[in-house]
């Protein structure tokens, strides 16, 4: 054996219809801070107004490490048509003692929502947790208010099967989401790719079972 270096990365590269999942990039920093610091992204997500570029690296650094620790992670979404980055999604599994599990999650620029990028990766990141991982289940950590997300979850088939506040968000209470293996087996994902999630009429903050 040589003593050339080889470049590896635990991240795979998918393609869907439109998009391209791949591993994050250092030429991907400034497409990747727009993203994080449109003002509707940071609203969504309650990042600090000081949220910038230097946050944006450490994020893509620690999405691409998060591949390499845990064999799981988000990854960039390149756009076919444009060959540019709209955003991220994927799967999350942080070391955090109340997370529910392995998370689906999606954040894309706003000039690319309403396009059904994020319910398309998403999907795709459904489909790698159970059918690349073997995953039991794959939850989503949803804000009440942030009927988008809410809307794509749904979309993808998983159901709202709690709310409680977790540790890295004192003072809210966060929707969980869950989708389990059964669901999954039973194709449950392809049929909630019709359905439409309304905001719910009564209180969101009561716990939902
Ligand atoms: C959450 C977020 C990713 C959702 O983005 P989105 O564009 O609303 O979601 P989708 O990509 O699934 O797009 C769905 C919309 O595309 C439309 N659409 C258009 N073409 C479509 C297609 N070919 N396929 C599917 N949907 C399509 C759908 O009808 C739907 O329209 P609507 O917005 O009028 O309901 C986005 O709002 C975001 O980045 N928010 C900030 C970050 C964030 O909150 N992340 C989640 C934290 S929990």
């Amino acid at each position: 054996m040589d003593d050339q270096a080889v470049w590896t990365t635990r991240c795979p590269t998918l393609v869907t219809n439109r998009l391209v999942l791949r591993p994050f990039r250092e030429s991907d920093l400034d497409a990747y801070t727009e993203v994080m610091t449109a003002p509707e992204v940071r609203d969504a997500l309650h990042l600090p107004g000081t949220y910038s570029r230097e946050e944006a690296w450490g994020a893509m650094a620690a999405w691409l490490g998060q591949w390499e620790l845990r064999g799981s992670g988000q990854w960039a979404l390149e756009e076919r048509s444009s060959g540019r980055l709209v955003g991220r999604a994927g799967l999350h599994r942080p070391e955090r003692q109340d997370w529910p599990g392995l998370e689906v999650g999606w954040a894309l620029h706003p000039t690319r929502w309403g396009l059904g990028y994020a319910s398309e990766a998403g999907a795709r990141s459904v489909a790698y947790a159970f059918e690349e991982l073997g995953a039991d289940e794959v939850f989503s950590v949803i804000l009440p208010e942030n009927e988008r997300s809410a809307a794509v979850a749904c979309r993808l088939g998983l159901s709202l099967v709690d709310e409680r506040v977790l540790r890295h968000f004192p003072g809210r209470a966060h929707g969980i989401w869950r989708m389990d293996r059964e669901t999954w087996d039973r194709g449950a994902a392809d049929r909630a790719a019709q359905r439409r999630w309304s905001p719910p009429s009564t209180s969101t903050t009561s716990p939902v079972t």
